[in-house]
């Protein structure tokens, strides 16, 4: 407890300092003694939510103007908050702000030194609108922009992707299943796989900016408000879609940034898998491919180490963003309407969540174009694991044997193979004829590496010609 104490401390104290002793001036009347220092801190979010200082500014601003053409304020008081709010902008940009922490929050901070600057005018700001709606629609306009980030880096990491896809086209290695060589794929084909989840995984951020981008703001404390107000145009001011169409969902519900989690989520569970293929390729045993050393780091006590470190950590990270997306549901799922407290607990992991999937993808955007390829140790190793029995089986096929039974007569050919030390292909003719004398002189066609990839040439297949459609197809969607 005590140790707990004095981190929380020392990591606030640029806020804290010299206000803990000052009485509460945020809720005034209504109290007769201020809350104890505990309190105070324990229940306030400038810490974290200052963050959101710029969308709360921008939305104020638009609620402003609205009361100003509703005749709610005058045309003056509107000149003024703008006025003020420029003052602000500038104070926070230079880093002068001073945030305090007997104000609780962005809003109040922001609020009060609007009032500082401009008297009555920011006083008036607050009519007809309450924190609830406020933080809500801040949020909102927080997401939407860091989903728009989000989507530059998916689809600059997706062409990163094409790119390494396109020089590999007819590179091959292994494919596995159970980890075991199964048949032989196009490196490119690989990528690919990959350039399909994080397109899936900009789709979901596409279809999650939907519901983000619609306005509380007028939902008030709960309940609406008695004034005339307009929200559609704050909404259109806003740049948001539509209006939240009841007020107690509009300042409770937080489905979007769960959403948005969840989307999250899959995006460093993608990640997570790539990471683990590079890790493992690169791991000298396996060999397939280098990681440029700016992506990298050594051991203090091994001089010889070369640490695939950011796939590391980009597959450790994948569990505090898995994290994030199970503490927001939790923080939801026993809430009564409308808004509670507890909601204040939403933004420290959505921040965090959208710190670590953009500064992972900014990162595997470069480091795609870091990725040297070993063709001739993923060819070694497509060698070794009779990649190509399939083909065999289905060359019986095609030569009239039933399935089953072509299965069968590889898998004998595959155990002699393995009693000799050596490839399928590596079998003359008469060895493979004891197998099937359906066998002839063209089943090496089949038995090549370059022949089994070249044969499975239809949509969504290995072939170099379909990875090369594949590619030219996402760069076209990309534009
Ligand atoms: N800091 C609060 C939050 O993040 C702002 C809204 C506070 N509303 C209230 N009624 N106390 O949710």
């Amino acid at each position: 407890m005590a140790f707990g104490r004095r981190r929380n401390a020392s990591i606030y104290s640029s806020i804290m300092t010299a206000q803990l002793s000052k009485k509460s001036e945020a809720w005034s009347a209504r109290f007769s003694e201020p809350v104890s220092d505990l309190v105070k801190r324990y229940t306030a979010s400038v810490f974290f939510d200052k963050r959101l200082a710029q969308f709360d500014i921008q939305g104020s601003l638009a609620h402003a103007e609205m009361l100003a053409t509703r005749g709610i304020i005058s045309a003056q008081d509107l000149a003024d908050i703008k006025r003020g709010m420029a003052q602000i902008q500038s104070e926070i940009a230079d880093g002068k702000f001073e945030w305090l922490l007997d104000l609780e929050d962005v809003h109040l901070n922001i609020e009060k030194r609007l009032t500082e600057l401009v008297g009555d005018a920011g006083k008036r700001l607050h009519t007809g609108r309450s924190r609830n709606d406020q933080v809500a629609t801040d949020i909102r306009l927080y997401m939407r922009a860091a989903i728009d980030d989000i989507q530059g880096l998916l689809r600059e990491f997706r062409l990163a992707l094409l790119d390494l896809a396109e020089k590999n086209a007819d590179t091959i290695l292994p494919g596995f299943t159970h980890m075991q060589v199964a048949q032989p794929v196009t490196f490119g084909h690989h990528m690919l796989a990959y350039v399909e989840m994080f397109g899936r995984d900009a789709e979901r951020m596409a279809d999650c900016r939907k519901r983000v981008n619609r306005l509380p703001l007028g939902a008030a404390a709960l309940a609406g408000t008695t004034f005339p107000i307009d929200r559609e145009q704050v909404a259109k001011l806003l740049g948001f879609d539509d209006v939240c169409h009841n007020s107690l969902d509009a300042v409770s519900d937080r489905d979007f940034a769960i959403e948005f989690c969840a989307a999250s989520a899959l995006v460093m569970t993608h990640i997570s898998r790539m990471s683990e293929e590079l890790i493992i390729w690169m791991s000298p045993r396996v060999g397939f491919i280098d990681i440029a050393d700016r992506f990298c780091t050594g051991s203090s006590i091994m001089p010889q180490k070369k640490n695939p470190d950011v796939p590391e950590l980009a597959r450790g990270k994948t569990g505090r963003v898995n994290g994030h997306l199970i503490g927001l549901l939790t923080l939801m799922k026993g809430q009564p309407l409308a808004y509670n407290k507890d909601n204040q607990e939403d933004k420290e992991p959505l921040f965090d969540t959208v710190d670590t999937v953009i500064d992972t993808l900014r990162i595997f955007a470069d480091m795609a174009h870091g990725i040297t390829v070993k063709p001739e140790a993923m060819r070694a190793a497509a060698l070794q694991g009779y990649a190509t029995a399939t083909d065999l089986a289905d060359y019986l096929v095609k030569k009239g044997l039933p399935f089953r039974d072509a299965h069968e007569a590889v898998a004998r050919a595959v155990r002699a193979c393995d009693d000799r030390k050596c490839d399928l292909s590596e079998l003359n003719l008469d060895e493979l004829r004891a197998f099937s004398t359906l066998i002839d002189q063209d089943v090496y066609a089949v038995l090549t590496l370059e022949g089994s990839v070249a044969a499975r040439n239809h949509v969504g297949g290995t072939a170099p010609a379909q990875v090369r459609a594949a590619i030219a197809r996402v760069r076209s969607r990309l534009g």
